[in-house]
């Protein structure tokens, strides 16, 4: 079944110059880029994105760092996407992320791990919501 999802490219992504490089990975999956914007965001919208870890002890440095700079928010659509995406981003710890993997690949931390993807269909829909509101469907 064609999906949407969610991604974001988190500040370290912008701030290391790999944007190019994970977007390319998931275009050459055979994802197709739907809306793409590159964006400061405020705590406000942070929490909103992020409401189901606002109580979790480590959403304060988390909240810091996706605040912290330009990131670049898009939607990718394709066969299974919500999975495949997830897949493509490796395990949430990038120390532990399977080598191949984006964040296997680029990262070494918990926090500053490049990417974040939808988990579900519902946080899809919602997110893309939130993020391109004129994409709502
Ligand atoms: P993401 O997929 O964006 O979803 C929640 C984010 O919280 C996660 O990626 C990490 O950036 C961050 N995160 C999750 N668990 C931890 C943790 N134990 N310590 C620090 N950051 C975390």
């Amino acid at each position: 079944t064609t999906e949407r999802t969610f991604v974001l490219l988190k500040p370290d992504t912008v701030r290391r110059g790999l944007v190019g490089e994970v977007l390319s990975r998931y275009e050459a999956k055979g994802l197709r880029v739907v809306a793409l914007q590159q964006r400061t965001i405020d705590a406000a919208l942070a929490d909103q994105h992020y409401v189901e870890h606002v109580e979790r002890d480590f959403y304060p440095p988390l909240r810091d760092f996706v605040t912290s700079g330009p990131l670049v928010a898009v939607v990718l659509e394709g066969d299974q996407a919500i999975e495949v995406v997830r897949a493509l981003n490796g395990a949430t710890d990038g120390r532990v992320a399977a080598p191949g993997t984006i964040r296997g690949d680029f990262s070494l931390s918990n926090r500053e791990n490049l990417v974040h993807g939808s988990d579900s269909p519902e946080s899809a829909a919602r997110e893309i919501a939130l993020w391109f509101p004129e994409l709502a469907r």
